[in-house]
C-alpha cells in the first residue's frame, strides 16, 4: 500500500475520505491551511481509526511549504481537496477564487513534477456540467459553469487532461461530485460550515436544533415532481470509499479520467426535509420564497462509468444520511 498525501484533509470531504484511505491500509499524509476547517479533526480521524496521521499546517501555495513535504514523504499519489468552494462568495471574491485554487493547484502540480509524483486524484464538481446540459449527466457531455468556482473547477481539469497530455506518465482522475451530505456514523466527523449555511442540509440540521427558525425552500414552481429543486444527495463516507477505489485506479492507469461519483438518484427539497424530520423526531418548518440566482430544476448522475472503472456503487439512501448528519449535529452543536 502506498503513501497519499492528502490536500485540505482536514476539511469535510477530506476528513471522512482520510478515515477510509487508513481503513483500507493506506498511510496517509495531512496538508492543509485550516481556512475553512479545524485541526481537531485530526484528533477525530485518530480516534476512529486508531492510527497516528501526519499533519501539516500550510498553504498549498507556499511551494517551499510543500516541497518540505515531499522531502519528508515519498508520496505516492496525491487527493487534491483543498480549495475554496462558496459559490456566492466567488461571486464577490473572483480574484481571491482564482489565486487559491487555480495558483493553488499550479503549485501543487509543480511540486509534484519535482519530486515525480505522477497520481492526482481531484475534487471537482458535479457544477461543470453547467446549464445547458439535461440530467442524468454523462461524463463526455460539454463542461461549463455559471459562477468564479465553477470556473475553477472547470479550468483545474483543462490543466489536468493537458498536464496529461504532455506527460504520458502522468494520470488525473477528476471525480465529479453531486450534493454530499451525511457524516461519519461514529458522530466524530462531520460537515462544519462556518456562519449560516449556504447548503441545504447544513441548514436543516441548524433549524433541527433550534438555532434557525426555518427553512426557506427555493422555490416550488421548477419542473420537477413537486416543484422544489432535485439534487443526488451522496452520503460523505460513499464519496470516501469513491476516493479510495480512485487511489487504487490512478496507481494502475495513465491519462486524464473524468468520473461522476453520484448515486443515479435524485430527491426534492422537500424529501430531503421530510427525511430529515424523521432522522431527528421533529417537524421542520418550511417557507416557500423565491428560486435563487442561478439555480437549476434537477441534477442527478449516471453513475455507470464509476461502476465500470472503479468497481464503485454508492451505498447509503436519503434516510441514512439525514440519520449520520443528525447523530453528528446533535453530538456537536456548536461545530467540532
Ligand atoms: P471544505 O472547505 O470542508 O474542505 C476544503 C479544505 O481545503 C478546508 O479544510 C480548507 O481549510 C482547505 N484549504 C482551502 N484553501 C487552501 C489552501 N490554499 N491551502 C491549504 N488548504 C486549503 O470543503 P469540502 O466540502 O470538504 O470540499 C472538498 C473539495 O471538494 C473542494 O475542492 C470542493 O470544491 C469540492 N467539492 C465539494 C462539494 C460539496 O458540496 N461539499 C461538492 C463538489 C466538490
Ligand atoms: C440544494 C437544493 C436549492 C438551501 C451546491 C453547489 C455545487 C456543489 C454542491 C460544490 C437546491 C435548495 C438550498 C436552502 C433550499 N458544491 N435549497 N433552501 O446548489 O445543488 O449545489 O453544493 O461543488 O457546486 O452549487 O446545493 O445544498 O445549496 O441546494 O431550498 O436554504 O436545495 O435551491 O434545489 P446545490 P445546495
Amino acid at each position: 500500500m502506498g503513501k497519499i498525501l492528502v490536500t485540505g484533509g482536514t476539511g469535510f470531504i477530506g476528513s471522512h475520505t482520510c478515515v477510509a484511505l487508513i481503513n483500507a491500509g493506506y498511510q496517509v499524509v495531512i496538508m492543509d491551511n485550516l481556512c475553512n476547517s479545524k485541526v481537531e479533526a485530526i484528533a477525530r480521524i485518530e480516534m476512529i481509526t486508531g492510527k497516528h496521521v501526519r499533519f501539516y499546517r500550510t498553504d498549498m501555495r507556499d511551494e517551499e511549504d510543500m516541497r518540505q513535504i515531499f522531502e519528508d514523504n515519498k508520496i505516492d499519489a496525491v487527493i487534491h481537496f483543498a480549495g475554496l468552494k462558496a459559490v456566492g462568495e466567488s461571486v464577490e471574491k473572483p480574484l481571491e477564487y482564482y489565486e487559491n485554487n487555480i495558483s493553488g493547484t499550479l503549485s501543487l502540480l509543480r511540486v509534484m513534477r519535482e519530486y515525480h509524483c505522477n497520481v492526482i486524484i481531484f475534487s471537482s464538481s458535479a457544477t461543470v456540467y453547467g446549464c445547458n446540459n439535461e440530467a442524468p449527466y454523462v461524463e463526455e457531455m460539454p463542461t461549463s459553469a455559471t459562477n468564479p468556482y465553477g470556473y475553477t473547477k472547470v479550468m483545474i481539469e483543462q490543466i489536468l487532461r493537458d498536464v496529461c497530455t504532455a506527460n504520458p506518465e502522468f494520470t488525473a482522475v477528476a471525480l465529479r461530485y453531486f450534493n454530499p451530505i451525511g457524516a461519519h456514523i461514529s458522530g466524530l466527523l462531520g460537515e462544519n460550515p462556518n456562519g449560516i449555511p449556504n447548503n441545504l442540509v447544513p441548514y436543516v440540521a441548524q433549524v433541527a436544533l433550534g438555532k434557525l427558525d426555518h427553512v426557506r425552500v427555493f422555490g416550488d414552481d421548477y419542473d420537477t415532481p413537486d416543484g422544489t429543486g432535485v439534487r443526488d444527495y451522496i452520503h460523505v463516507m460513499d464519496l470516501a470509499t469513491g476516493h479510495v477505489a480512485a487511489v487504487a485506479y490512478g496507481l494502475e492507469h495513465r491519462g486524464f479520467e473524468p468520473i461522476n461519483l453520484g448515486t443515479g438518484h435524485g430527491s426534492s427539497v422537500l424529501d430531503v426535509v421530510h427525511a430529515y424530520e424523521k432522522a431527528c423526531g421533529k417537524k421542520i418548518p418550511v417557507e416557500i420564497t423565491e428560486r435563487r440566482a442561478g439555480d437549476i430544476a434537477t441534477s442527478y448522475a449516471d453513475p455507470s462509468k464509476a461502476k465500470e472503472l472503479l468497481g464503485w456503487e454508492a451505498t447509503a439512501d436519503l434516510q441514512q444520511m439525514c440519520a449520520d448528519s443528525w447523530r453528528f449535529t446533535k453530538q456537536n452543536p456548536n461545530g467540532m
